[in-house]
């Protein structure tokens, strides 16, 4: 989608947002899957009621963009515009025991500054790849740590009242990679309580789970992380691979070698290959297990 309209690109930078024009989400996603479209780069998140009110009254299609490791994009020209938070310096305040995050700043870093202040907690999360805000969105977690279970409040701008809102921690539902927040909310920032621990003994847990995600997961190779949930008392992984789909392949798409919940694109994917799979896949499990894995990975098709 092309933003067109005078008034629109006129109004743009009294809200300090910058238009990249025809950018490739191919670029901006772990998938490396997406076509193009342009973006719109946020750097104030008080301007966002006003700039969505913009957006819909003219017409302009939009979806916000965390860190783009749990997101396949359709390929072509994309019928909507992509928003993203311009990460602020500094990104992680600490206080006490609370960490006040952007929700663009990354994850990773985020668990390795807490922990360089003797704040622990979130070790599992490291190697998670993507933003604090996707993490949030998503309820991001691993190895029996879930960010949910630390966040005191969120600042989200609410897409049904159309205003930016301060959540208490206790007042949002955090399930396995589910959270009570509509699709439209965006996370713009997030006070965690987190605690206390000597340095060294986090950054033992952080090595520890670092071992185990190098020794299961396909690192250096584009992919989205898993790409279904977890079916209750089950393991997609496992099934997919009891069935000796490793290895299958449609054009560049292709289900991970090393774990075969992993989707990676090997080189030129596109999303259909990759769409293709993933229902080719789902479809397997289905007729030997009769279980209809729901997709993890959030998928922009439309
Ligand atoms: N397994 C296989 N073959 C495989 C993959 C896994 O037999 O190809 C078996 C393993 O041996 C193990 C079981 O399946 O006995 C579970 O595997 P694993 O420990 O790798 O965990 P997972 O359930 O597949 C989940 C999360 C990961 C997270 C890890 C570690 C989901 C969908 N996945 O994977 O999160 O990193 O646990 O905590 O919940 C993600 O969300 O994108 C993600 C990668």
């Amino acid at each position: 989608m092309r933003i067109a309209n005078r008034k629109v690109l006129e109004t743009l930078p009294e809200l300090q947002v910058e238009l990249r024009a025809r950018i490739s989400l191919a670029e901006l996603t772990s998938l490396g899957i997406g076509g193009t479209t342009e973006l719109l780069r946020i750097h104030q998140h008080d301007t966002i009621p006003e700039l969505l009110n913009l957006l819909d009254s003219n017409h302009i299609v939009h979806r916000f963009l965390g860190g783009g490791s749990n997101l396949l994009v359709m390929d072509g020209e994309l019928p909507f515009v992509v928003m993203q938070l311009v990460r602020p310096d500094p990104d992680i305040v600490i206080e006490g025991n609370i960490a006040s995050a952007d929700a663009a700043a990354d994850l990773g870093r985020t668990v390795t500054f807490c922990a360089k202040h003797n704040l622990g907690g979130m070790e599992g999360l490291i190697g998670v790849p993507g933003t604090v805000g996707g993490a949030l969105r998503m309820n991001a977690g691993a190895y029996g740590t879930q960010i949910g279970s630390y966040v005191r409040e969120v600042k989200v701008y609410r897409a049904a009242e159309r205003r930016i809102e301060i959540l208490r921690g206790e007042k949002i539902s955090f399930e396995y990679r589910h959270t009570g927040f509509a699709p439209d909310d965006m996370m713009l920032a997030v006070k965690l309580e987190l605690p206390s621990k000597p340095y060294q003994e986090i950054l033992q847990g952080i090595r520890i789970c670092n071992e185990k995600r190098r020794a299961s997961q396909p690192l250096g190779q584009k992919s989205a992380g898993c790409i279904f949930k977890n079916p209750p008392g089950a393991s997609a992984g496992r099934m997919i691979d009891e069935l000796g789909l490793k290895g299958m392949r449609i054009g560049d798409a292709r289900v991970s070698d090393r774990h075969a919940n992993f989707f990676v694109n090997e080189g030129h994917a596109s999303a259909a290959d990759m769409l293709a799979l993933i229902a080719n896949v789902r479809e397997r499990v289905h007729q030997s297990y009769g279980i209809s894995l729901e997709n993890e990975v959030v998928v922009w098709n439309a």
